[in-house]
């Protein structure tokens, strides 16, 4: 059993605000002391370029950033030179839908689906746009699933692109990506996964997902903001051009032609958030410690027990009464969720309001906003019972007019 009074001492955010009820990772999960203490060790300790000077400090921070590396790739069951540093998910997703504009043609097919958060969307959708290839949307189940068979029901020999979430950021449903790879390898396509919502609460392991590229971020995972990783395989990161040039992605630069370095390096132009990957990797080495399956198990217990006793609450719209993960996203009648928001701020409780940057998923529910609770290895059932009776509160202040 995971001891969340022992948890919470290593997120120095509860030291400075001890009532917090933090409902609200799905967004930006909190700090964890050790990823703190790294990124203050870069700037105290070294502060220093990393793949540039030759004296000992640069090859200290060259050290811990190649290290960073090779925790990122353990953690994810790749090799290292498929670990690309990037800004986040949003970057490492727009990378890949770039690069797919002198790749894709007039009537190619790229699947995706209204689950998708807008990171995971709007790249393709201009990537579309440029090259007349078309968007093929996957129909949802009437609860707001992905399946297989849904999947199955939009792949052609047109297909040319698989662009899906792992788990989505409203709904909280993982998609049956196992399911999905198997059929659409009878197909050349090219799979990228968006795994900003599963990399912070379960074990991901490229090989087995055979996925060609998968995204995620650190500020997800108890790192640093400003940080993340697009993982590739080999063969298919040689077949993208970089995202951007300048330093240190070169090979040889001529008056009129250059050559770049193999991947990781060609895509990480310009010196990197190093403070940001190396905290990044003391977070993933905090998760590890940790376990991912006591993580993803804590987690869905809370999601459980929370739904169980939300969808007792007279007047509560639940969306995803069958999230399993750590996701709850409802509403509440006659209240506007940015005014249960601030209302619930006043019980200490922090939760996400609006449209959570997928407008399509808003669509399909068919509310311009919802409100969203979500959970990590830091929340109790304490907090569980908090979200509820503040809940009711809410709702019975604004029903009082
Ligand atoms: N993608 C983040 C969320 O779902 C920001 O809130």
């Amino acid at each position: 059993m995971i001891d969340v009074n022992e948890i919470r001492k290593d997120f120095p955010v509860y030291q400075n605000h001890a009532n917090l009820i933090y409902l609200d990772s799905a967004a930006s999960a909190l700090k964890v002391k050790d990823a703190i203490d790294q990124v203050d060790y870069y700037h105290k300790v070294l502060g220093v370029n990393a793949h540039r000077g030759a004296y000992h400090l640069a090859f200290e921070t060259t050290q811990l950033y190649e290290a960073a590396r090779s925790t990122v790739a353990r953690f994810i069951n790749a090799a290292e030179d498929e670990i690309v540093f990037t800004r986040g998910t949003t970057t490492s997703l727009n990378m890949v839908a770039a690069a797919f504009r002198d790749i894709l043609n007039e009537g190619d097919e790229i699947i995706t689906s209204e689950l998708e958060h807008h990171s995971s969307l709007l790249p393709w959708m201009m990537t579309a746009k440029k090259t007349k290839a078309r968007l093929v949307y996957v129909p949802l189940t009437p609860e707001g699933r992905i399946t297989a068979s849904a999947f199955q029901s939009v792949l052609s020999d047109k297909t040319k692109v698989i662009a899906l979430t792992h788990i989505s950021n409203v709904m909280g449903y993982r998609t049956p990506i196992e399911d999905i790879v198997k059929i659409a390898r009878t197909k050349d396509v090219v799979i990228i996964l968006d795994a900003a919502q599963s990399a912070p609460h379960m074990t991901l392991d490229v090989k087995a997902l055979d996925v060609d590229f998968l995204a995620f971020s650190g500020h997800k995972m108890f790192g640093p903001t400003g940080v993340g990783v697009l993982y590739g395989k080999k063969h298919r990161l040689s077949q993208i051009e970089p995202f951007e040039y300048g330093g240190e992605m070169i090979d040889e630069v001529h008056l009129e032609d250059a050559t770049f370095k193999p991947s990781p390096m060609r895509f990480e132009a310009g010196t990197p958030n190093i403070a940001g990957v190396i905290g990044f990797a003391a977070a993933i080495r905090y998760l590890e410690r940790l376990g991912m399956d006591k993580i993803d198990a804590h987690v869905a217990a809370l999601t459980r027990y929370t739904l169980d006793k939300l969808s007792q609450v007279e007047d509560v719209t639940i969306y995803n009464p069958k999230d399993t993960h750590s996701i709850i996203t409802f509403n509440i009648k006659d209240v506007h969720p940015h005014d249960a928001s601030t209302m619930l701020d006043q019980h200490h409780i922090g939760i996400r309001s609006g449209h959570h940057c997928a407008h399509l998923v808003a669509r399909f529910l068919n509310t311009p906003a919802t409100i969203r609770a979500s959970f990590h290895i830091y929340n109790d059932f304490k907090d569980c019972d908090a979200l509820v009776e503040g809940v009711i509160k809410t709702r019975d202040f604004f029903q009082s007019f």
